[in-house]
């Protein structure tokens, strides 16, 4: 299948490491000329260079998008590359704090500092970057959530709110943006192996006892999740709901919010 996303040009937030990788190694390798960001300097140089040795069009942002004058810079650099953004991934994000500590272990801060890095980040780079999608006629954002946004727990009242705030975010937006060729969806993954993945489970593992056993916590974690599909999710899973829904050929599809989690949604949307 086509996915027809040879020319666009493609930005995607906190692609310097995890799920932002794979997404923007696939949109690459899928034709897209891509703006790769991260803070990081040395990793987003790192994946800058993998992508362009293939030989496809890549530049680089570098800034804080918990940061507004970082963010506007991010969203210069990035318009600057290719003279344009038609797809705009908000995918840079996370909890504040490596473990899932308890509800009221998480103090009030740090669920300012989630809201910033995960709402206000997207928000900023909305704002940058939708008026001109909208006067072109086309654009895609699309707005990397979590199952946690829809599965509430006991656990960090500052990731799950902030989660299901981007996918509100998302529904209102293309309601605002209706009829314009501009699209805005969700992709809400569950538990996707990457390397903050195997550093949460180590810690998890170790707390337990139970040493390096990895595959042991993995085993524990999945059984809580409901998961109807026995494994954990790749990054490669995501990426491909991300080129889907970037592309031409999902011009039907707005406001959706795609549950990529092996089954573990227990609601019928
Ligand atoms: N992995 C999962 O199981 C999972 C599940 C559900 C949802 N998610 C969501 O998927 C997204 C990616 O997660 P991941 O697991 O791939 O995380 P990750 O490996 O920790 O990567 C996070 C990326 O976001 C960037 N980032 C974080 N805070 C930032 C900020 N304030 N300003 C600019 N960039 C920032 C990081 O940049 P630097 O490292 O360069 O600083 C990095 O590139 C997140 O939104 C996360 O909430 C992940």
């Amino acid at each position: 299948m086509d996915l027809q996303l040879i020319g666009k040009r493609a930005l995607v937030t906190g692609s310097s490491s995890g799920i932002g990788v794979g997404i923007a190694e696939m949109l690459a390798a899928e034709g897209a000329s891509v703006v790769v960001h991260g803070r990081d300097a040395g990793r987003l140089q790192a994946v800058h260079d993998r992508i362009a040795a293939r030989g496809t069009p890549v530049a680089m942002a570098r800034g804080d998008l918990a940061i507004a004058e970082e963010a506007q810079a991010v969203a210069e650099a990035a318009l600057g590359a290719f003279d344009g953004i038609d797809i705009l991934v908000n995918n840079a994000g996370g909890s504040s704090d490596e473990e899932a500590k308890s509800w009221f272990a998480v103090p009030l801060e740090e669920w300012t500092k989630t809201f910033e890095k995960n709402v206000v980040a997207a928000g900023r780079l909305i704002h940058a970057m939708a008026p001109a999608m909208k006067e072109r006629g086309w654009g895609r954002i699309i707005q990397i959530s979590s199952a946690a946004g829809t599965i509430p727990t006991s656990a960090q009242p500052d990731y799950g709110p902030a989660k299901a705030a981007m996918v509100n975010m998302s529904l209102g937006l293309s309601k605002a943006l209706a009829k314009s060729g501009v699209t805005v969806n969700t992709v809400s993954p569950g538990m996707i192996h990457t390397e903050g993945l195997e550093d949460f489970l180590r810690q998890f593992a170790a707390r337990r006892g139970w040493g390096d056993d990895l595959a042991k916590a993995a085993d524990y974690i999945l059984q809580g999740t409901g998961q109807t599909v026995d494994r954990i999710g790749r990054v490669d899973d995501v990426a491909y709901a991300v080129c889907y829904l970037a592309s031409p050929v999902a011009d039907f599809v707005n406001g959706v919010n795609i549950h990529l989690d092996g089954g573990g949604s227990s609601s019928i949307y």
